[in-house]
């Protein structure tokens, strides 16, 4: 989403139920009537509800609405999670700030979100895209009790429990890509989670949960590289509700996690399997020792990915990408 586009929403956000005039947005931001239009059809174009009424103006309708914690905290129904919450309009990265926030003694369930990341943070050291109003940029501290080893299944974990909120909080249905990543039927990710963690010899001290969902967004506004590859969850006449998926979001991770602390990713294997898009194909996977091509034909109860090589051998992979359809 271009810079204007989302101070135009933000204008219109500020003002609440009030209809604000093309007149007062072009000159506030320099444009002109026609100039405003368009963007408000781009806007529209990406899921949000802008009603446009001749002589009176543009009004942003409910579910456009502005992340606000005290919003997002009096529909939540968990006891932990999102209990304490900071909302900012800019931030490096919220995984960095609530990782400085949980190394000064943030509780578990304190959540950071963010309109925009200036440096959102993806894995293997990738920049994560994450202009104004266009998603939910999330980071989650939690203080599990469970020891180093079993963090890394965490990660699996989440991205069931997201993808069963998205589903019911935004009615789409996204596969699960190993490890973590969710994307659209048409293959195209939505969701990526990272977490990152402190500890101490086998000791967790803390991990942060980061989870980054685009939900407006149309292909020309990622940047090219990322166009085809990436997606959004709102289509227009269907506009989602941030603010009722976070609250979806966080129930759903409080409750998957206490029984992920229980019972491990045991649990969860038969919801990944039934989510996951990535078994039965033949893939390539990106390790830190080179490049593998194989068959996916399971995960185990650690998590790991078992892949098949053309010799019939069948290999443990911990970490790594994975590439779908390799030399297509
Ligand atoms: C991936 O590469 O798939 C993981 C992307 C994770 C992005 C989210 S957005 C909120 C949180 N803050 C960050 O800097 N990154 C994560």
């Amino acid at each position: 989403m271009t810079e204007i586009r989302g101070e135009i929403l933000q204008a219109l956000r500020r003002a609440g139920d009030r209809f604000v005039s093309g007149e007062e947005l072009g000159q506030r931001f320099g444009i002109s009537r026609t100039a405003v239009w368009k963007h408000i059809q781009a806007l529209q174009g990406v899921g949000y509800p802008i009603e446009a009424v001749r002589n009176r103006g543009y009004r942003l309708r409910e579910e456009g609405e502005e992340l606000r914690p005290e919003a997002i905290q009096a529909g939540l129904a968990t006891s932990v999670l999102g209990r304490h919450m900071t909302v900012l309009e800019t931030v490096d990265s919220t995984n960095r700030y609530a990782f400085a926030e949980a190394e000064g003694g943030a509780p578990e369930g304190y959540t950071v979100l963010a309109e925009r990341q200036t440096a959102g943070r993806g894995r293997r050291g990738r920049p994560w895209f994450s202009p104004p109003g266009h998603g939910i940029w999330m980071s989650v501290v939690l203080r599990p009790t469970f020891p180093v080893f079993r963090a890394p299944q965490l990660t699996l974990m989440a991205a069931v429990s997201v993808a069963e909120a998205i589903r019911e909080r935004a009615g789409v249905s996204v596969g699960i890509k190993w490890p973590n990543d969710l994307l659209l039927p048409d293959g195209r990710k939505v969701c990526g989670i990272l977490s990152e963690m402190s500890a101490e010899a086998e000791e967790i001290r803390f991990i942060v949960l980061g989870i980054g969902i685009n939900v407006f967004g149309r292909e020309e506004d990622f940047p090219p590289e990322l166009r085809g590859v990436a997606g959004s969850l709102a289509q227009p006449g269907s506009p989602i509700s941030r603010t009722a998926l976070i609250q979806g979001l966080l129930g759903r991770l409080e409750a998957d996690y206490r029984i992920y602390q229980n019972e491990g990713f045991r649990a969860f294997r038969e919801g990944w399997e039934r989510l996951n898009v990535s078994l039965g194909r033949t893939i390539a996977v990106q390790t830190q020792s080179g490049q593998k091509i194989g068959w996916a034909r399971r995960i185990d109860d650690d998590g790991a990915l078992w892949v098949e090589t053309d010799e019939g051998r069948l290999e443990k992979i911990i970490s790594a990408e994975v590439i779908f359809d390799p030399g297509s």
